[in-house]
């Protein structure tokens, strides 16, 4: 295969950028970690991992033109033989397999699908609540954790952590925040948004200067390998 360049329509977001920070920020446990990414879009997620040392790259994601771009910038970077790209529906193509890490920076704005920005309906909408991916993400979890695996997934304040946290318990799973910072929401975007998550979180999660809009997104951290679980 030639070498991609960037594909515009994969390009990473603040999302991604705040999920490889706290990565790296925990490089110690990425060092001989078989991981697997639900959603891997470029591929810049796995990427990092197979940098920070991890020895099994598998990737999922639901758009043939992602597992492509993914495998092809894991080849360019020398991973290749340590790469594994799937297309398919979130869990199903890996069903029966286990991980001890598990990243996802899954689509879940609350608003309809809708092509924005250029990118497709699936890469960042989660339906109404926002949720339509989380749940059977946080639901299927427990079946691929490894023995003292864990998940890194990006998750906006906006969406009901609370909900997450108790679909995580009752998997028996700690959840934890390991980061919250904010990212921008384009005024497109925003027009799009769930009038109901927006009239409750206008002022709490989400923050309006003028024209220009933020919304708090956490890092989240789920299993039992999480330390100060809460
Ligand atoms: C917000 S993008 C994140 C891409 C990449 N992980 C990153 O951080 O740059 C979400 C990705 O999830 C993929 N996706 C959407 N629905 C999916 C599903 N049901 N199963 C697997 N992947 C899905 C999209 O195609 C897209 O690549």
């Amino acid at each position: 295969m030639a070498p991609l360049a960037a594909v515009p329509a994969l390009r990473p977001s603040e999302y991604t950028s705040a999920l490889i920070q706290v990565l790296h920020a925990d490089a110690g446990r990425i060092r001989g970690a078989r991981v697997l990414e639900v959603g891997c879009g470029s591929g810049v997620v796995l990427a990092a991992l197979g940098a920070l040392g991890a020895v099994q790259l598998c990737g999922v994601d639901i758009e043939e033109n992602a597992v492509a771009a993914s495998a092809q910038l894991l080849e360019d970077l020398g991973h290749g033989a340590i790469s594994e790209l799937h297309c398919g529906d979130m869990w199903r193509p890996v069903a029966g397999r286990r991980f001890d890490l598990i990243v996802a920076n899954l689509p879940h704005f609350p608003m309809q699908p809708v092509e924005i920005g250029g990118r497709l309906p699936t890469w960042s909408s989660g339906g109404a609540d926002g949720r339509s991916l989380l749940d059977p993400f946080l639901t299927g979890l427990v079946d691929h954790l490894a023995p003292g695996g864990r998940a890194v997934i990006t998750h906006n304040a906006f969406d009901d952590l609370g909900r997450s946290r108790d679909l995580a318990a009752a998997s028996g799973l700690p959840l934890r925040v390991a980061l919250t910072t904010l990212v921008y929401i384009s005024p497109e975007k925003l027009a799009r948004m769930t009038g109901e998550v927006l009239r409750a979180e206008d002022g709490r999660t989400i923050h309006r200067y003028g024209p220009y809009t933020f919304g708090e997104l956490h890092i989240v951290e789920i299993g039992l390998a999480v330390e100060g679980a809460c």
